[in-house]
């Protein structure tokens, strides 16, 4: 299955959002929308008015870094998100949350943080969309990727040949490639791409590094 990349909007900026993002659109198969509530991670973002705002038809990956993601989903959903994903550390009921992201008619996907261990998903894996492990301690762009996270990312595939495996944080055209190998189909890549001089070179190394 080809690698997708998601671009990660978190470092645009916001007052030119669309215009910044028809420039992405081309090379990006989905834009990655970092939701932090100052709470679960110590930096804030923005919520659904924001992405009611984004004009694009490249699909809209919403990334909950927030407690009590139960409150917000259908909110997300309705303001346009084709994919949600709440964390396992911020979810008091993992269950509920994934059934009501799927009510919504959006794509269900959980993140761990480096620390979380796969036991803290393993009774809900069969039901997602997608997983999402973190190779950064969520709350910035631009930090620098966290290999030993790739043990999980090889443990799950081994064990789930087709699901959908996303990694973020720190992604370059050097850890893409560990990544891909290890197992991971959905690449994030924020300051990557959009520091680029050429962004869309720069995801065209993405997607030739994780080939090699
Ligand atoms: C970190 C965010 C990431 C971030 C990735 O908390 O979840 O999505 O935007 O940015 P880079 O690719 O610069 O590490
Ligand atoms: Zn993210």
């Amino acid at each position: 299955m080809p690698v997708k990349i998601a671009t990660s909007i978190l470092g645009l900026d916001y007052g030119r959002m669309n215009i910044h993002l028809a420039e992405l659109a081309s090379f990006s198969d989905e834009f990655h929308v970092d939701v932090m509530d100052g709470n679960f991670v110590d930096n804030l973002t923005i919520g659904p008015p924001v992405v009611a705002a984004i004009k694009t038809p490249v699909p809209l990956d919403c990334h909950l870094m927030i407690t009590n993601p139960e409150k917000f989903i259908e909110a997300f959903a309705k303001a346009g998100a084709a994919s949600i994903t709440i964390h396992a550390e911020a979810s008091s009921d993992l269950a509920r949350d994934i059934a009501l992201i799927h009510r919504q008619g959006a794509r269900a996907c959980v993140a761990l943080n480096p620390a979380t261990p796969i036991s803290a998903i393993e009774s809900v894996l069969p039901s997602l969309d997608r997983v999402l492990i973190m190779s950064v301690v969520p709350g910035w762009g631009g930090q620098a990727f966290m290999p030993q996270v790739l043990e999980k990312v090889q443990d799950i595939r081994k064990r789930y040949p087709h699901l959908d495996i996303q990694i973020d944080g720190g992604i370059t055209d050097q850890t893409a490639a560990m990544a891909v190998q290890a197992g991971a189909t959905t690449l994030v890549a924020g300051n990557f791409i959009i520091k680029a001089a050429n962004p869309a070179a720069a995801a065209q190394a993405l997607r030739q590094a994780a080939t090699l």
